[in-house]
Order: structure tokens, then sequence, then C-alpha cells
């Protein structure tokens, strides 16, 4: 039961020397749908010496010819959306049309990289010594961006080709090589924060790397390596031949932080971003941006609005308005494209019940019953949620969303600013300067005005504070974080 894959090294596809393999479960069916190799340290020591050998000329590929083929890669990608899409659906039940979604804005970030690529990579500075004090203009400095080498990019559970491509694309524009590798969804963390490697996606990102591969790109430069967390996790992001980590998860990724050796590394990981609706907001426009935001995919955005924290006075018509539009939702499998479909894991779906139960038994007022079947979970919103239920302040990373309401607009900073997470949150009210001033006081890495939270457009900076990540993403910033400034100086006799 379900198709085997190969694992990507050295520009072939290959069956791991462990002869093991790794198991993927439909969310849907809760079966087996594929199986992937489990490979091992020797596989991966391979990989990164391969790939340290293909970046050195790769380096030296002139940047239109580098951007030539990221632009081939990002056709081949869109002509692939089909196969992609369907792993997605079958592996991490995305809605079919969000996943074709996802295939068609990972091409359109491949060519926005190239294109960037040429832009950015091909300027340098030009700095003269006498502009700082004691000097005379004796020395000339010219400085450029020189790749960092091996780059690791481990892509998350929720979008498995576009978020891989984020840091496939920006890495090899930049003159890098690329180690790719799925990791597991947050709840799978394993001890020593080891990768739970793989789980679903893995067989969509390995699709992706075929696009890859197909464009032509040189034997080692990119690979893919799947398998088991305990044996390779670890393994992969203390690798003293990596020189960069790029990363999208949650907890694991603050555990790889600690453990990485002095490398640049790009996180970015959990959030629970907050929406306030002030008393002058438009009701009708918050409504569906909270539903929007609450319940794509699920819930399962690390962007999702997380918690909603209304003004008393217009929290009845806001939640009578939300509860309307949640009504409208269709709740099933992802291949109907239904709004709603199963989240990813049944240890995922457990969690979330945790959540639910707690609030539950604390008095959170619930708007719609509780109901699941296997790892589905219908849409419920939470009203009269107080800060000692875990879910005010637990990521449920599913569709349940929890409503605090506040009596002035202090508080509800407050209660932003009190989370570990600080990724995006959101503000509805008619009035920029109050939406100014409440977006400067919210420690977040954006804030949103009268829309929901959201990574895109993938060209802008994308970034979390405190355990929501380290350093910015969005293709300029992508590109910029994956090489070092290197400078020659001309000293004049
Ligand atoms: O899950 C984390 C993603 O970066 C969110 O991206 O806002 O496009 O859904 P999104």
């Amino acid at each position: 039961e379900g198709d085997v894959y190969k694992y990507y090294s050295e520009g072939e596809w290959k069956v791991s020397s462990s002869g093991k393999t790794v198991s993927i479960v439909n969310p849907t069916t809760r079966k087996t749908q594929f199986k992937v190799q489990a490979c091992n340290q020797e596989e991966v020591n391979k990989i990164v010496e391969s790939a340290k050998a293909a970046q050195k000329s790769w380096a030296k590929t002139p940047l239109w010819k580098r951007a030539e083929l990221l632009h081939k890669a990002a056709a081949v990608l869109k002509e692939h959306k089909k196969p992609i899409a369907e792993c997605l659906v079958k592996e991490i039940a995305k809605p079919a049309k969000d996943a074709v979604t996802e295939a068609v804005r990972s091409g359109d970030l491949v060519s926005y990289c190239a294109e960037e690529g040429v832009r950015i990579l091909g300027e340098g500075k030009f700095l003269v010594s006498d502009s700082f004090p004691g000097n005379e203009r004796t020395k000339y400095c010219l400085t450029s961006k020189i790749p960092l080498g091996v780059v690791l990019a481990i892509p998350p559970f929720n979008y498995p080709v576009n978020l891989a491509v984020s840091k496939i694309a920006p890495a090899l524009i930049a003159g890098n090589s690329l180690c790719s590798s799925p990791h597991p969804g947050k709840d799978m963390t394993l001890e020593n924060a080891s990768l739970g490697l793989p789980i679903q996606g893995a067989v969509a990102a390995l699709h992706m790397v075929h696009c890859f591969h197909l464009a032509g790109f040189p034997k080692g430069l990119i690979s893919c390596v799947t398998g088991k967390g305990s044996e390779i996790g670890d393994f992969l992001t203390m690798h003293p031949g990596v020189n960069c980590i790029s990363f999208t998860g949650g907890d694991t990724g603050v555990a790889i932080s600690k453990k990485a050796g002095m490398i640049p590394l790009q996180m970015e990981l959990g959030g629970k971003d907050a929406c306030i609706i002030l008393e002058d907001a438009d009701l009708d426009l918050a409504a569906s941006n909270i539903v929007k935001g609450g319940f794509s995919y699920s819930g399962q955005r690390c962007t999702a609005v997380k918690v909603v924290l209304v003004m008393e006075s217009v929290a009845d018509e806001l939640v009578k308005k939300v509860n309307e539009t949640l009504a409208k939702l269709t709740v099933g499998p992802p291949e109907d494209d239904c709004d709603i479909t199963p989240v990813v894991t049944e240890s995922s779906a457990n969690f979330i019940e945790g959540l639910v139960m707690d609030a539950k038994q604390k008095g959170a007022t619930f708007c719609q019953e509780y109901k699941r079947q296997g790892n589905l979970i219908w849409p419920l919103l939470l009203d009269n949620v107080r800060p000692d239920m875990r879910i005010a302040w637990e990521e449920p990373f599913g569709p349940v969303l929890p409503v605090i309401r506040i009596n002035s607009v202090e508080e509800g900073i407050r209660h932003c600013n009190a989370s570990n997470f600080g990724l995006q949150g959101c503000v509805f009210t008619r009035d920029i300067n109050k939406a100014i001033l409440i977006s400067d006081a919210m420690e977040t890495g954006t804030v949103q005005i009268n829309s929901a939270p959201a990574r895109g457009p993938d060209h802008f900076p994308f970034q979390g504070l405190k355990d929501s990540g380290i350093g910015s993403q969005g293709v300029t910033n992508s590109i910029n974080m994956m090489t070092k400034i290197k400078t020659t100086v001309i000293n004049l006799p």
C-alpha cells in the first residue's frame, strides 16, 4: 500500500541503502498514501559533499544564466501544477483549488526571485576613505555580495512546495547550493528536537524538486533527502558542511537555533496573530476577514488569525456576523474543494480538542456545537474566552478561534504583547491615525490595517518578533540573507 518514492541526490533519484521507508498518512483517509526513503547519515554526508562541490562552479556561473535556469524551473513548476496539487490534496488535505494556487504562486515566486536577484546582485558599492575622519583619499573600497555555500532548506507541512521554493530560489540565484528536507508538523516535534522526517508534504516537495531537475540544474546543486528525524534530523541541522539554515515550522526551530553552529539562520516559527476590532470598525469587513484569516486551510497557517480582541460595545454584532459567515463554510474532503478539511494528523486533532475541552471546562461560550470526525473538525468560534484559558495563548493550528471581549484598546494591545509570539497582527478601524498608533504599539513583525494577516505578496518583508522567528523573509530579504558582503580595498600609493 502506497507508492514508494525515491530521494534526490547528485542529480539522480535513488533508493536508500537503509532498505527502509517512512509512511505518509493521508489525513482524510488516515491510511498510508505514499512511502518515502528513510535515508541514513552516510547518504546525508554524500549529499552535503556533492552540494559543496557543485556550489563552487555554480557561484562562477554568470548571474544571467542562473536567472535563466530559474525562469525555466518556474515554467516547469507551473506546467506540473496538477500532479503537485494532487499530492497536496492527498498528503496534507489542502483544498483542491488552494493546492493549485500553491503550485502557481511558487512558480511566480521563483520567477520574481530570478528577476530580483539579477537586479540586487548585479550591483555593489564603491566607497572612498576620506569620508571617515583622519583619512586621506587613498583607499577605494569595492563591495559585492557572495554566496554562503550550502543552504539547508526545511519547509513546513502546510506549504511544502511554496515555502520550499521561497528558500531554494533565493539560495540558488545568490550562487548557493541546496539541501532540502521536508520536516514534521508542529505536533510532531520529537525528543531532542530531531526532525521527524518526513511527513505529509514530502512527496509534493519531491515533485517540486523534480521540476528543478527537469529544468537542467547541475548535478549535486540541489538535493532532497527524506528520513527519520531520530536518524538524520540533528545530523542534518548540525552538519559542519551546512553554511545556512532556512527553516519554517514550530518549536523545533527554537531547538535548532540553539543547536546550530555559527551560521546564519532564517526562522519562521509559530504565531498567535491577534485581530483587534475597534468600535468604529466596518464590522462586515472585519467579520469576512476573521473568517478568511482564521479558517482558510482550516486555520493551519502561521499567519492565521488566532485570537479576536473585540471592543465589548460591538462584540455581539461582530460575533453574529462571524457566525453567519462561518455557517456558509463547507466541511468535508479536500478533493471536493471544501473550505474546512481534515487537519494534518490525528495528534494535531487531539491537541486542538484538548484546547477546546479546556475552554469548555473554564466556561467559554460555544457559538457552534463542537464536532469532530477522525481528523475533521467543524469550524468553531469560542466567545467570552478569558486569559486563564489555554486557547487564549496557544495556537490550535486548526479551525477553532477564540474571541476575547475587551473594554479598551490598551487591554487588546496588552494581550497581544503578552504573547511569546510576535508574527503578525491586524486592526480594524476607520481611523487611520489610531490604526498607525496601534500598529506601532503591537510587538509583531507586521501589522495589517483593515485586513487579515498574510505573508504575501511574496516580495513583502515577512518576519516575526520574539519566538516567532529570526531574520526577515520575502524575496529581497531572503536573497540578501543568503549572501555575505565581500570587500576589496584598493590602496593608492
Ligand atoms: O504558515 C505560514 C505561512 O508563511 C503563511 O503564509 O500567509 O501565505 O498563508 P500565508
